[in-house]
């Protein structure tokens, strides 16, 4: 029997434990023409969430577009990335793939058979020879033209949007994606994890996307109905799990979406119940399998930056800037706390707690491998 846990993604019509409220109001958002900004942590479930939004309204006949930012490497990637977007949804519809042959100028599809027996889609320029911004705003006008030759309702979701600003043109990409935005033919998401920045393009006075979207923030999942969902899916897939494991597996790691799958995926390899020792097992697998992840994110720190990580992972607290936290953690000065506390939450690994005001590592397998490092198996 497969494993029935998910790394990545996880597919729309999988197995997707509660976010009801949530794909009611997005889709209701989306249906009313609005712009929604989503953010959470790293890894909360935004694309998936997203793609099921998308799933329920293409079933109501809305034109769906999906264009995912993540590392992109110039202005002209941005608007290819755009213009494969509108091929991508196009291409299985007749009637739509005309209408974004005709419209979408800048770039042209080019389809070919690849290796699994499928077919693959990429995008050359046209022959206009534009490049840069007068790309984008070009590839940007024709899906404006592309919006009101469908006569439908079009939802554009672009994801880890917050990866224009390491352009340098960023703020004149900002405004020239916000000009044709606010026309206002379709509901555009803009979604992405470094919740600074890019909650930074929509909410500071001077940038162009000032205020021109919801702020929606998806939080953790529900502890209840996550303990439900894990033990339903091992005990639907041949494994026993009381909801007691159930219950120790989603604390151990926060309710954390992406890592309560993780570790309910090894648990699952392991055992053919679910133990205390088989969860043991699974949070070490699960610990060793970050690593890489983890030391890649320490890497380009501070020694002070680190310190300050290291202290947080081992005691979160209301008072980062008491003299007795700064002592007992040899962190040194109130002002080097300060400076290395705006860093390294602007890089989103530290966050306060909303409601307890308790400031701590935003990612709780993160602060479980620091503070293991500090101990010694004897
Ligand atoms: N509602 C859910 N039910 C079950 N598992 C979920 C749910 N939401 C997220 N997950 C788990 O979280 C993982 C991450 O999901 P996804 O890639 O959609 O998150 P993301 O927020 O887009 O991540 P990133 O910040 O890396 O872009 C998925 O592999 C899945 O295992
Ligand atoms: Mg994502």
């Amino acid at each position: 029997m497969p494993n029935p846990f998910y790394l990545q993604e996880v597919p729309v019509d999988a197995p997707f434990c509660n976010r009801a409220k949530e794909l009611k109001e997005l889709q209701s958002y989306a249906e009313s023409g609005a712009n929604v900004v989503l953010f959470s942590p790293r890894r909360y479930g935004k694309t998936s969430l997203v793609k099921r939004v998308q799933r329920a309204l293409a079933d109501k006949g809305v034109v769906t577009i999906f264009a995912d930012f993540f590392g992109v490497a110039s202005v002209d990637d941005v608007a290819m990335r755009l213009a494969k977007a509108v091929f991508a949804v196009t291409h299985s519809t007749d009637s739509l793939w005309k209408k974004a042959l005709k419209t979408i100028r800048s770039f042209r599809p080019v389809l070919k058979p690849d290796l699994q027996g499928g077919i693959s889609l990429s995008v050359e320029p046209s022959s206009s020879g534009r490049s840069g911004l007068t790309l984008l705003e070009e590839t940007m006008d024709s899906l404006t033209d592309f919006i009101n030759t469908v006569h439908c309702s079009v939802h554009v979701a672009l994801d880890e949007f917050q990866e224009i600003v390491i352009l340098k043109e960023a703020l004149q990409v900002e405004a020239a994606m916000r000009t044709r935005v606010q026309q206002k033919q379709a509901s555009y998401f803009f979604i992405g994890s470094r919740r600074r920045i890019l909650l930074g393009i929509f909410n500071e006075r001077q940038r162009p996307f000032f205020q021109s979207a919801i702020n929606y923030p998806l939080r953790a999942l529900p502890n209840g109905e996550l303990v439900e969902f894990i033990a339903k899916q091992f005990t639907e897939n041949r494994r026993k799990c009381t909801q007691d494991m159930a219950r120790e597996m989603v604390s151990w790691v926060g309710c954390h979406p992406y890592y309560v799958q993780k570790v309910a995926f090894f648990v699952y390899e392991l055992s053919g119940k679910v133990t205390v020792e088989a969860i043991r097992q699974g949070i070490e697998k699960l610990i060793l399998s970050e690593r890489p992840v983890f030391e890649a994110t320490l890497q380009p720190l501070s020694p002070h930056q680190r310190l300050l990580l290291q202290a947080l992972a081992k005691e979160p607290t209301q008072k980062l800037l008491a003299s007795d936290y700064i002592q007992k953690h040899r962190l040194g000065s109130v002002g080097g706390v300060q400076h290395s506390a705006r860093l390294v939450e602007g890089l989103d690994l530290i966050e306060k707690d909303e409601e307890t005001g308790f400031w701590r590592l935003v990612d709780p397998v993160f602060a479980m491998w620091l503070r293991k490092q500090a101990e010694e198996r004897v």
